[in-house]
C-alpha cells in the first residue's frame, strides 16, 4: 500500500469546530488536501468564509457553518447543514477551545463552568451526535478530539483548563469502548505549545521563552507538526487505532513524568 493512498480521504466527510483559527484551520486545510469535503465550524464567520474560499481556491471542497459549540440547537443545525450539503459526516474533529489562566482562590463559578462548557461539554455532546449520525447513516467514522499536555500535568492558573483537558482524555477512552463495535472510533490529539492566538501574548513573554527551553526539543510546535497525527487518526491508516491519545510536544510530557 502507498502511503498517499492510505492516507487519502476522498469521498469523506469531515467537520472541524473551532477551524476560525490556529490547530483547527490548520486541520481543516489537511482534511481538505487528502481530499475530504470539510465544514468549517466557529463563531466568526468572515474567517470561517476567507478559509473557505483559500481552500476551494487550492482544489478542496469547504463550507463554513457559523455556530457557538455550546449551544445545542446550534450544534444540531450544524450537522444538518453538512448533512445536506456533503452527507454524514464521517470525520469530526471536537478541537474548539479555550485557555483561561485564573488561580483557584479568585475562580468565579461563572468562570469555572464556562471553561468546562466550552472545554469538556461541548467535547461529549458534539461526539455524541456525531456518533448519532455515524451510526444512522451506516458509516464507519472517526472522531478526534484535541487535549493537551495539560490533560496529563498541571501549572499554576490552569485548574479548569487542566480538568477539562484530562477529562477529554478519559471521555476519549469512554466513548470509544462504546462505540468501537459500531464502527466508530473516537482518538485525542494531545498537542504541547503551538503559538496561537490562544496563548502567543504569554508564549512570546520572557516566561514563554523558558518554557521553549525546557521543551526537549528545545522549540514549541510548528505549523504542520500535527498534520501527520490527525491524518493518522482520521484516515484507513488509523483503521484500528480507538482510545488512544497522541501526544504531539517535542518530548515535553516525558520530561514532566
Ligand atoms: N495552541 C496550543 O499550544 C494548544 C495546546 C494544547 C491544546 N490546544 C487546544 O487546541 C484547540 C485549538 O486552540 P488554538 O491553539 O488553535 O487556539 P485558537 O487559535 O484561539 O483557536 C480556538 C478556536 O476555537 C474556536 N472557539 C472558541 N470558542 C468557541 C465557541 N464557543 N464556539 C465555537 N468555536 C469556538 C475559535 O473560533 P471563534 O472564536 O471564531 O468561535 C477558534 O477557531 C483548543 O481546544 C486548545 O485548547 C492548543
Amino acid at each position: 500500500m502507498k502511503a498517499a493512498a492510505l492516507f487519502d480521504l476522498s469521498g469523506e466527510t469531515a467537520l472541524v469546530t473551532g477551524a476560525s483559527s490556529g490547530l483547527g484551520a490548520r486541520f481543516a486545510q489537511v482534511l481538505a488536501a487528502n481530499g475530504a469535503s470539510v465544514a468549517l465550524v466557529a463563531r466568526r464567520r468572515e474567517r470561517l468564509k476567507t478559509l473557505c474560499e483559500a481552500i476551494v481556491a487550492n482544489g478542496g471542497t469547504a463550507m463554513a457553518i457559523e455556530a457557538d459549540v455550546t449551544d445545542r440547537a446550534a450544534m444540531m443545525r450544524a450537522f444538518d447543514d453538512v448533512q445536506r450539503a456533503y452527507g454524514t459526516p464521517t470525520i469530526v474533529v471536537n478541537n474548539a477551545g479555550a485557555a483561561q489562566s485564573v488561580r483557584a482562590l479568585e475562580m468565579s463559578e461563572e468562570e469555572w463552568r464556562r471553561v468546562l462548557s466550552l472545554d469538556l461539554d461541548s467535547v461529549f455532546f458534539w461526539s455524541q451526535e456525531a456518533a448519532r449520525r455515524m451510526i444512522a447513516g451506516g458509516a464507519k467514522g472517526s472522531i478526534v478530539n484535541t487535549a493537551s499536555v495539560l490533560s496529563f500535568g498541571v501549572s499554576k492558573g490552569v485548574a479548569a483548563y487542566a480538568v477539562a483537558k484530562a477529562g477529554v482524555v478519559q471521555l476519549t477512552k469512554a466513548l470509544s469502548l462504546e462505540l468501537a463495535f459500531k464502527g466508530v472510533r473516537v482518538n485525542a490529539i494531545a498537542p504541547g505549545w503551538f503559538v496561537t492566538d490562544i496563548n502567543r501574548n504569554f508564549l512570546e513573554s520572557d516566561k514563554g521563552q523558558a518554557m521553549k527551553r525546557a521543551i526537549p526539543m528545545g522549540r514549541f510546535g510548528a505549523e504542520g507538526d500535527l498534520d501527520g497525527a490527525l491524518l493518522l487518526l482520521a484516515s484507513k491508516a488509523g483503521a484500528y487505532i480507538t482510545g488512544t491519545t497522541v501526544v504531539v510536544d517535542g518530548g515535553q510530557v516525558v520530561a514532566l513524568a
